[in-house]
């Protein structure tokens, strides 16, 4: 039986009891879903993960998802690689909050991050819990998000001319920006889990406007989202440590990257599970 310990921050748990790398039995995998499903970020310490054991893992969960401008550390491997040297100088990588390809028509469930090399200090994780951010907000605010379809896109990031062209990101992952970052997708911005039924809201960063209104107000409307649900009570902040296995629930949490690491390198391998209705747990189960 897994041993979940809640991080008492907006969401997340520890599970210890568990070695990952192993044959996971039909009910431990249903424990495990049942606690991702309650706190949204589980966390795994101390587990030894080849590239198979986690892609294995991984597809416990779900089947791997595409994960469109990144390569792969190898092609025979779906994993890609968050990285950077202890000499880089540009952005950090995903320091915004977002949903892991959210612009996509089925956007993936999960995510699963795995700390290879970790600084001593930095590099920290940040989760925020959309579910509760709406269950919290003020009814003025609810009222104004309510009924709002939000435009989601890669273009920003991933845009030939986006922050991650060849000319302006100098970093060490492989990020292969294409002209398919230009595809609009939209989905409500306050939506029910697919999986649990709890509504919640499904923003972040690749939202760039509303089908309803004019761009001036929706800017001004996601400037006062993100004003309020970025607040610490609805976050978690995930320290890393080598060995560790993060995985977590873009249905209804946004993350960030941070920085403060100069001087260290940091690797750490990441999958996305596709959202598979065929994978969840019947409503008795959660
Ligand atoms: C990510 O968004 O996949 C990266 C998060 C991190 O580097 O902390």
């Amino acid at each position: 039986m897994i041993s979940v310990t809640p991080s008492g921050q907006g969401c997340g748990a520890t599970v210890t009891g568990v070695d990952l790398a192993s044959d996971l039995d039909a009910t431990t995998v249903k424990e495990i879903r049942n606690a991702w499903l309650t706190h949204h970020v589980l966390v795994f310490p101390d587990q030894e993960l080849d590239d198979i054991a986690l892609e294995s893992f991984a597809e416990t969960i779900g089947p791997i998802g595409a994960d469109p401008f990144f390569g792969t550390i190898a092609d025979d491997k779906r994993i890609a690689a968050v990285s950077r040297r202890a000499d880089e100088t540009g952005p950090v990588f995903a320091e915004v909050w977002h949903s892991d390809w959210s612009f996509l028509e089925t956007p993936p469930a999960g995510t699963c991050l795995y700390g290879i090399t970790i600084p001593p200090s930095g590099g920290d994780t940040l989760f925020l819990n959309e579910q509760r951010a709406l269950e919290e907000m003020p009814e003025p605010l609810r009222t104004k998000l309510e009924a709002k379809t939000a435009l989601h896109s890669a273009r920003r990031a991933y845009a030939p001319d986006g922050k991650y062209a060849p000319d302006k990101y100098k970093g060490s992952m492989d990020i292969r920006p294409s002209e398919e970052a230009l595809a609009v997708f939209s989905h409500p911005l306050i939506r029910k889990h697919p999986e649990t039924g709890r509504p919640g809201l499904f923003a972040g960063s690749y939202v760039f406007a509303f089908e309803e209104t004019s761009d001036d107000e929706a800017a001004d409307i996601l400037d006062e989202l993100n004003a309020w649900m970025t607040q610490p009570a609805f976050q978690y902040r995930h320290k890393w440590q080598e060995g560790m296995l993060v995985l977590w629930d873009n249905r209804c949490v946004l993350h960030k990257a941070t920085g403060g690491y100069e001087g260290y390198d940091r690797l750490l391998h990441r999958l996305t599970i596709a959202d598979d209705p065929t994978y969840y747990l019947p409503s008795d189960g959660l």
